[in-house]
């Protein structure tokens, strides 16, 4: 094996590194909200036709699939960013921060498209390397269940895919370092409407009505003991009410109220139970009260589960290129993220990259207003995606 096998890659990603950045800061200017990320989309089109990779076709509005072909024929391999921000009002003061108003990448996705388009770019300059195909998953609707994995899934985005990676920020980990995590990393994610169907009437002649407010209050009370009564407490879970909506006036007893729900677990068993413990519950208090229930289920994630083969490899290339350096676990968190859809179906796994940098004030949480990325984890970004996919064909080779 050669001393360092990855240094024209490197000297590549260095070379391009300004452009990177651009990419990066346009990107960021321009956020758009789930499912509406049109000129981002428009964007990654142009990026990509200008790198001679192939569109595939997608029945989508927005979201993109691109392919790299080998100079070569052999499996492919995937590498997915997804490309959607958030309703908040950016406050970093950056000079290239959000130009559309109330929109903001605060999640850092915009970090993830440019270095998954700066990964493409020094691919394409390495065709020659390339054994096989590199499909490029630029997902949307990320932060809005029930996702836009699912629908790029079903579009054709694995097909014939034999591994697939992907990446988060982090910005509780120094800039230069990743982490990594074998096996259940995020929480799957049930998200769920409750529909409490009573019947109305005047409130002071509440025995010739079914009230959905008292009804409600007792279905909230109740499924705070499907968690610590119900799951074994050995692994974590969580349900929260987040909104509550029913009633029209002080003196009318309310015949609807809707409960918005989610649920998170981080074993497949409790992901299996939840759904039917709080249906179970929710409707046993129902009916003991004279009211009916709908459940609506908005998504379904299951847990994310990283494949062990496929954080080594990750890990092999990051100490080949950077030099033996502590890699740390990424932390086990009741979070959901659909790049799990994936993992459902062929093995993979998501990296975090460092982005924290105090200098800079880049240590605010994700989804801050404040939420700044030290760019230098870009370079890192890129070499890593890069040379990941040649050792990928390379082992797939040997
Ligand atoms: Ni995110």
């Amino acid at each position: 094996m050669q001393k360092s096998p990855h240094t024209q890659l490197l000297k590549l990603c260095q070379k391009y590194n300004k452009q990177t950045v651009s990419i990066r800061r346009h990107l960021h200017q321009y956020p758009e909200l789930s499912f509406q990320e049109y000129q981002t989309t428009a964007y990654i089109r142009q990026q990509c036709k200008k790198l001679g990779l192939h569109l595939l076709p997608l029945n989508m509005e927005t979201g993109v699939l691109a392919e790299l072909h080998g100079a070569k024929p052999g499996p492919t391999i995937a590498v997915r960013t997804d490309i959607d921000a958030l309703p908040i009002i950016e406050q970093t003061g950056l000079p290239f921060k959000s130009r559309n108003h109330g929109c903001m990448h605060a999640c850092g996705h915009d970090m993830h498209m440019a270095v998954v388009l700066g990964a493409a770019k020094v691919l394409s300059t390495l065709r020659e390397q390339i054994s096989g195909s590199v499909r490029f998953i630029f997902q949307p609707g990320e932060e809005s269940p029930p996702g836009g994995a699912r629908p790029m899934i079903a579009n054709g985005a694995i097909e014939n895919v034999s591994m697939i990676i992907g990446l988060h920020v982090d910005p509780h980990l120094a800039v230069g370092k990743i982490s990594l995590r074998d096996g259940v990393t995020m929480a799957s994610v049930m998200d769920f409407d409750l529909i409490i169907h009573g019947q109305g009437g005047h409130a002071a002649r509440p025995h010739t009505a079914v009230d959905a407010i008292a009804t409600a209050a007792e279905v909230i009370d109740s499924i705070q003991k499907v968690v610590s009564r119900e799951i074994d407490p050995i692994t974590p879970a969580a349900i929260t009410f987040g909104k509550i909506a029913g009633g029209v006036a002080r003196n009318v007893i309310a015949d609807n109220v809707i409960l918005t729900g989610t649920a998170r677990a981080l074993s497949k068993q409790a992901t299996r139970k939840l759904p039917v413990l709080i249906k179970r519950t929710a409707a046993g208090i129902c009916k003991a009260r004279g009211a009916r229930l709908t459940m609506n289920r908005i998504a379904d994630y299951p847990v994310l589960s990283n494949t062990p083969r496929v954080n080594r490899l990750l890990a092999r290339t990051f100490t080949s290129l950077f030099g033996k350096r502590n890699i740390p676990q990424t932390e086990q968190v009741l979070g959901g993220e659909d790049f799990s859809c994936y993992l459902e179906n062929i093995p993979g796994a998501m990296f975090r990259l460092g982005v924290m940098n105090k200098k800079i004030k880049a240590d605010k949480p994700w989804h801050s207003p404040y939420f700044i990325a030290d760019e230098k984890a870009l370079l890192v970004g890129v070499s890593l995606v890069a040379a990941t996919v040649i050792d990928f064909f390379e082992f797939s080779s040997t």
